[in-house]
């Protein structure tokens, strides 16, 4: 028997419908703050990802799926940021849309070793705003991620902020950290003190109890920050609190990706324990230049589908569809059942049958299974009469109703 591969997972029917109602749900948000759906490729060329993400990061690292095809080198992607703002620029949307709003629903791919809420194939629902280096676009960005928890029947998640500067003031608060902590760099955790040297800000959210430590110890604070950065960062902390959403700034709070700069956020939930962030993100003001194009800012965030699923309330979209469930008994009523399916079909009213010749108490069995609204039930004797016996199973109400009448019956 094969298995699935680590850190992948099958969604199965029982489960989908919370899927659905997830999607929905973002979809119907995003229209709202005017966000149009994108979809890229799920493989990118594996430079695009080194460059935009990191070398030095650890999904560039150790993390990428990587396809090698002669000279050429794909990758799985890992994340969406960096396709869809390869995808702006390569269908030239900076100069035929400018500012634009896009989201996206799909697969994401890294080597992680798997555990509760960490996969090897997950999924996101994320966004990107492209075009505009204003702060109001910060906070509504984060207003949109806070509606969207809501859609998703979330409570108890905590909204964290940051504001990393600008490329100068990310390098001033490099250096800084750098001079600082290798002065104790013999005690911290063996990765941090690889990081101390090719990038030091992932010290800063390690999980060791001792690296946690030492960096506490540095006391951060919003200092590295140049005066137009902390200007943005005032604005982007005022709005928030102008439309009454509640966050916590975080001083500790980087981000694995290069590509930040400026504002990042991270949303957490305490239900989720060790792998705790429901989603992330942040700007990139450098990015789009980055990759060729014109100076133009941009931000976003992505949230992780099985996490949200994992403290969500939302209802299953299943049941909402009222099927309706043929039980037919003998060969003639079994052939003209297909018919009267077909018709109800045609009338937009969901339906089915049991396929596997089962008895009547099977058949009806199979109906409560499929969660249907209604049973019909068909014998060869009714069908030369032309009726057709209608079940209400919420009801238990039961009745003989003509065959021509059916749909129309089964529509009021
Ligand atoms: P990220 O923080 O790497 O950001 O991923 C966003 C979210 O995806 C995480 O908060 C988490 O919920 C989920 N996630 C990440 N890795 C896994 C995994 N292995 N298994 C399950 N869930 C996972 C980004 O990817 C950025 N592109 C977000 C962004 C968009 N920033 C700006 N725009």
């Amino acid at each position: 028997m094969f298995k699935r591969v680590p850190g992948t997972k099958d969604i199965l029917p029982d489960e989908s419908g919370s899927w659905q109602s997830i999607e929905i749900a973002a979809r119907k948000i995003f229209s709202l703050y005017n966000y149009r759906e994108i979809r890229t490729p799920l493989i990118e060329e594996a430079s695009l990802f080194n460059r935009t993400l990191g070398e030095t990061t650890e999904i560039v690292q150790k993390q990428m799926f990587l396809i090698h095809n002669q000279e050429d080198v794909y990758a799985l992607r890992p994340e969406g940021t960096a396709s869809i703002v390869r995808s702006y620029l390569e269908n030239n949307l900076d100069k035929t849309a400018g500012f634009v709003k896009l989201y996206y629903i799909g697969p994401m791919f890294r080597l992680e070793r798997p555990q509760k809420g960490r996969l090897r194939q997950f999924h996101h629902i994320g966004c990107e705003a492209i075009g505009s280096q204003e702060p109001e676009l910060d906070v509504e960005v984060i207003a949109l991620a806070e509606e969207l928890l809501k859609g998703f029947s979330i409570a108890d998640y905590r909204i964290k902020i940051n504001s990393l500067g600008c490329p100068k003031d990310k390098q001033a608060l490099t250096l800084k950290l750098k001079e600082a902590l290798q002065k104790n760099a013999k005690e911290l955790c063996p990765d941090c003190r690889v990081r101390v040297n090719n990038n030091v800000l992932r010290v800063l959210d390690c999980k060791n109890e001792t690296c946690r430590k030492i960096v506490g110890d540095l006391k951060l604070s919003e200092s590295h920050l140049c005066p137009e950065c902390k200007e943005h960062f005032e604005k982007v902390k005022n709005g928030l609190k102008n439309l009454n959403i509640s966050f916590q700034v975080e001083p500790y709070l980087v981000r694995g990706l290069d590509y930040y700069n400026r504002t990042v956020f991270e949303i957490s939930h305490p239900e989720l324990g060790a792998q705790d962030a429901i989603g992330a993100g942040g700007r990139y003001n450098n990015l789009v230049k980055e990759l060729g194009g014109p100076d133009l800012g941009g931000i976003g965030f992505a949230f992780g589908v099985e996490r949200l699923l994992l403290v969500s309330k939302i209802a299953d979209n299943k049941d909402k569809n009222g099927l309706v469930y043929l039980v037919t008994l003998g060969d003639a009523a079994k052939n003209a059942g297909l018919k009267i399916l077909n018709d109800l079909r045609s009338a937009g009213i969901p339906c089915d049958t049991d396929f596997l010749d089962k008895s009547l108490k099977g058949a009806l069995r199979g109906a409560n299974d499929a969660a249907a609204k209604y049973v019909l039930i068909l014998g060869d004797d009714e069908l030369k009469k032309n009726i057709i016996t209608l079940k209400n199973m919420s009801t238990g109400e039961q009745k003989e109703v003509s065959l021509q009448n059916l749909t129309g019956e089964l529509k009021c």
